[in-house]
């Protein structure tokens, strides 16, 4: 993995939004796998202000929180149409669907639809325990999408977004790390010092299950985009 260090975080999300565009650029009909989360927040607002059309293009997001309907506030779905689909259509937007009572017919789908459209680029954040999408630790490297128990580290980080921690659901469908390093390009993003552990791990640690991102060391075109704060361990 190649691992670049910018100034801050809008300068890295500036370089992020570059890369997505000379992706598009190249291919209009470009799949993209999409990340929720603060992390990709400048460079979704960098591609809503610029004048890149996606209407040929997919998207493919990482997971989603299950039982919550997809109109809730803090489900991926609201996310991904408020900070991104509403200003900027895809062709076809997928993400799983978190109301699904049959989870293995929803995994089987969101499997199916992986398969048929092999990602281009695959954006990523971090969690602080090295999770990516919500792939928490112990996760095989060549999991497929499934239905995942969230550590109570991750329900912890992300209660800042409900009005108790009871209502921080405790499952999510999650693509697995095997489709994740299927995909052609990587660029794994992480801002600030909560990072800098999961970072140092991720990058120079052994590649070991209890870091998920540490998988990406085997992956062949993955850019880790840092702020001087999240890299400051390496
Ligand atoms: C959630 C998402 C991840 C994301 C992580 C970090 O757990 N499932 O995809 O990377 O949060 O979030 P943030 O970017 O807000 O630190």
């Amino acid at each position: 993995m190649e691992v670049k260090v910018f100034k801050d975080k809008k300068e890295a999300s500036l370089f992020a939004f570059n890369y997505f565009s000379d992706v598009l650029k190249k291919n209009n009909k470009a799949v993209f796998g999409l990340a929720t989360g603060s992390t990709p927040l400048d460079l979704y607002e960098n591609l809503c202000n610029s004048d890149l059309d996606f209407s040929n293009a997919t998207s493919i997001n990482l997971d989603e929180y299950y039982g919550l309907s997809s109109d809730n506030e803090q489900s991926y779905h609201y996310f991904m149409n408020e900070n991104l689909f509403k200003k900027k259509p895809f062709s076809k937007s997928y993400l799983p669907n978190g109301e699904e009572k049959d989870v293995e017919k929803e995994l089987n789908r969101y499997n199916e639809i992986i398969k048929n459209n092999p990602i281009d680029l695959q954006i990523l954040g971090i969690g602080n325990n090295g999770h990516i999408g919500f792939n928490e630790p112990s996760s095989p490297f060549d999991s497929k999408t499934r239905l995942v128990d969230l550590t109570p580290s991750t329900i912890d980080a992300n209660k800042r977004f409900f009005n108790s921690i009871d209502e921080v659901p405790k499952k999510a469908i999650s693509m697995g790390i095997g489709s994740i390093l299927e995909s052609k390009q990587i660029l794994l993003l992480a801002f600030g010092k909560n990072k800098k552990e999961a970072i140092k791990n991720t990058v120079k640690g052994p590649m070991d299950v209890s870091v998920p991102a540490s998988a990406l060391q085997q992956h062949k075109n993955t850019i880790v985009i840092l702020d001087e704060d999240a890299a400051s361990l390496l």
